[in-house]
């Protein structure tokens, strides 16, 4: 109940008055932590100073757990954006989140913007389905992969949703660094993918043993995601 009370005021937290340091502290500190980013604050306000120069309408994010960054990418992007969360219940390294919290995580959102909560497995194909449906043929401009942490899970989060992203859109990946948890092997994807294409890294210390974003534009033919 104090929770819905107090939603009203952080919804209004905006670009337009408050810097992404405010805005993650108090995304941070809202009801001791309930929607806490699982990010690093330098590496998180560096990467949404970049998403914000997109002015993005169409967001994805893989991967949204307690909400933080999902509240976070609704303040980087345009007034009548749409926001799609792709998350698994009961997943690895976070668990999704249940219905009744899909309430709280829409009031997060700026008025005006639009927000889907899709509960399922990003790998099945129904999931690529339902993200298509409800960008109606609209491209992605942001798409956070931040679910699946293995090598083969991300690898194939790329390989499905990367071609939803438009040319010069922004594909961004949770955890690029060597992790201290075996199982979380995104670095191996990440090294990967650089070898590739250009990319752009927000890490704050090399040794931190987890989580760095690492950031591709969208700037070559849908064949290169071949990897
Ligand atoms: C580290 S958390 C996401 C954190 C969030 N992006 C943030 O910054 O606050 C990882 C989430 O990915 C979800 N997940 C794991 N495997 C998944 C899959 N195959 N499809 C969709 N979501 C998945 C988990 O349920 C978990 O909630």
């Amino acid at each position: 109940m104090q929770l819905l009370f107090r939603l009203p005021k952080l919804r209004r937290m905006n670009r337009e008055r408050h810097s992404w340091a405010e805005i993650f502290k108090q995304a941070q500190q809202f009801a001791n932590g309930f929607l806490n980013p699982l990010q690093v604050k330098s590496e998180a306000i560096r990467f949404l100073e970049a998403a914000e120069k997109l002015k993005p309408r169409y967001i994805l994010e893989i991967g949204t757990a307690q909400g933080g960054n999902f509240f976070l990418l609704a303040r980087s992007a345009v007034r009548d954006a749409t926001l799609i969360s792709l998350d698994l219940p009961g997943g690895p390294l976070g668990g999704g989140y249940s219905q009744w919290k899909t309430h709280v995580y829409r009031r997060l959102t700026l008025p005006g913007q639009k927000s889907f909560f899709l509960r399922a497995d990003s790998h099945a194909p129904a999931s690529l389905g339902e993200v298509k449906r409800i960008l109606k043929g609209n491209a992605l401009d942001l798409l956070f992969i931040d679910g699946d942490h293995s090598y083969e899970g991300v690898k194939q989060d790329y390989l499905m949703y990367a071609p939803l992203v438009r040319q010069g859109g922004l594909i961004a990946f949770h955890d690029i660094i060597p992790n201290v948890v075996p199982e979380c092997t995104v670095d191996r994807f990440w090294n990967e993918l650089s070898q590739q294409v250009p990319v752009e890294e927000f890490v704050e210390d090399r040794n931190q043993g987890r989580m760095g974003i690492g950031v591709v534009r969208k700037n070559w033919g849908t064949d290169s995601t071949d990897l």
